[in-house]
């Protein structure tokens, strides 16, 4: 029998890049290549790589400069770079960096088995990276062996039509292209019968899912998660990512009916001055979004928000700043991803003028992370005293009988007990204390 060929993921960035890896490893454990762990032992290393800032970008590019020497010393070994910089780059990747065989895009991703056999026949480097004006995600069944089995995310659409002034994403992911609720329904169905609880949709923008449908044919995002969440089997449903100037008051009347909804709602507010909006192309204004939030917390009065932010946008004065700084006194989110402007081009803001200075940013960025972190651990007291519902995630390693669970507001939740737990489980516990990144509870008898 000949032995399986070896297969290394590396993969950098958001969600969809996760589940796009997910998807490679499937296709090719199909087409008999195994997965490996260890990437010295690997015959093909892909490198899933993310273009949101500069910093993610650099992180891949090193990665795939450091796979130089070992494509030197075994010509067989296939590198493939995926993902938005092989998207955005090209030829130009191949050029950079000769020693790679393949630079596919995320659309691209669906061929890679067939990628692989030419890249084995064929010396010179192959860029697959075309965006087909119509793109169906294909009514895609997952391995039930890859991945947790008791949580996985399940792709709604795909690219966004947004065009924030800062974001690569619609350059490299393309134009909103919403999946058929068909396929959707069929994938969780097929996930909730081998025994998957929990299910994350996953899209730049789901808010606007279906907008792209036509008319007779449109689901819309709310009735989308009503459909989903009657599927017989999922215990707790999650989505991400949301641009608040979408968000429905039919959405927020959803947190308030579905009881499998989970009260967690991550609504990037990116600034909290009116002016940077603006010139972000966010679409809402501070107020607008303040009203929201508030109207949020009357559909779902537990539910907790995080957030993303980015400091130093050009033109962000230090009264901007500061507004953003209230803005973080006045919703107390859970938790915030925080980064400072990095100018992405071929993204609109690339042609504003710089107008805040690297150490600006950082010193901007240290204040806010600092502020939030207290924020975040008066939000986790907060809970001290409440009785949670947790899915089990596994045995911690810290200490013997010692479990970790997520709640529904998605935190981790350590607890202590000699029983055992299978990792999906749902149990309940009283919160006992709130730490800086988790909570400690006690399990209810
Ligand atoms: N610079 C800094 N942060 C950015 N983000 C997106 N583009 C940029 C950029 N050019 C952040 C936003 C977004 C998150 C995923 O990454 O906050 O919500
Ligand atoms: Fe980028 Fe804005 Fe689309 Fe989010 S909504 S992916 S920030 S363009």
């Amino acid at each position: 029998m000949t032995q399986k060929k070896l297969f290394y993921i590396e993969t950098f960035g958001c969600q969809m890049n996760d589940r796009d890896s997910e998807i490679m490893a499937q296709l090719l454990t199909k087409a008999s290549y195994q997965s490996t762990k260890d990437i010295d032992t690997a015959d093909a290393i892909i490198v899933n790589t993310c273009s949101i800032r500069g910093k993610a970008e650099q992180k891949a590019y090193s990665l795939l400069g450091a796979l130089r020497r070992r494509k030197k010393d075994n010509p067989a070994l296939i590198i493939a770079a995926t993902g938005c910089v092989a998207q955005q780059e090209g030829q130009k990747m191949l050029t950079r960096m000769p020693h790679v065989d393949l630079v596919i895009g995320p659309k691209q991703i669906y061929q890679l088995p067939e990628l692989f056999e030419r890249a084995l026949s064929q010396p010179q480097g192959i860029v697959s990276i075309d965006k087909p004006k119509s793109f169906h995600i294909p009514p895609y069944l997952p391995s039930l062996n890859q991945g947790l089995p008791y949580k996985r995310f399940v792709t709604i659409m795909q690219g966004c039509n947004n065009f924030c002034t800062y974001c690569i994403v619609p350059y490299t992911r393309g134009r909103e292209i919403s999946r058929d609720v068909k396929d959707i329904l069929a994938e969780v169905r097929y996930l909730a019968q081998g025994g998957v609880k929990e299910i994350t949709l996953l899209g730049q923008n789901v808010n606007s899912y279906g907008n792209d449908q036509t008319i007779d044919q449109r689901t819309n995002f709310s009735s989308l998660l009503r459909q989903v969440a009657q599927i017989k089997g999922i215990k707790r449903l999650r989505f991400t990512t949301s641009n608040p100037k979408d968000l429905s008051d039919e959405l927020m009347q959803c947190f308030a009916d579905i009881e499998f909804l989970c009260p967690h709602f991550h609504l990037p507010v990116q600034s909290g001055s009116n002016s940077v909006l603006k010139k972000m192309n966010r679409k809402y204004t501070r107020e607008s979004y303040l009203e929201k939030v508030d109207k949020l917390r009357l559909y779902r009065p537990d539910i907790a928000l995080t957030t993303d932010i980015i400091v130093g946008f050009p033109g962000e004065t230090d009264a901007d700043f500061a507004e953003t700084m209230e803005l973080l006194e006045r919703v107390r989110y859970h938790g915030a991803f925080s980064f400072k402007y990095s100018s992405r081009p071929p993204a609109k803001s690339c042609e504003f003028e710089e107008t805040v200075s690297e150490d600006e940013k950082a010193k901007r960025l240290s204040i806010l992370q600092k502020r939030q972190q207290e924020i975040t651990l008066e939000r986790n007291n907060e809970y001290v005293g409440s009785e949670m519902e947790l899915m089990v995630e596994g045995e911690s390693r810290a200490a013997d009988g010692q479990w970790a669970g997520r709640s529904g507001s998605n935190h981790t939740v350590n607890f202590m007990s000699l029983e055992k737990f299978v990792p999906g489980q749902l149990v309940r516990v009283v919160i006992t204390e709130g730490c800086q990144n988790s909570l400690r509870g006690k399990l209810v008898e």
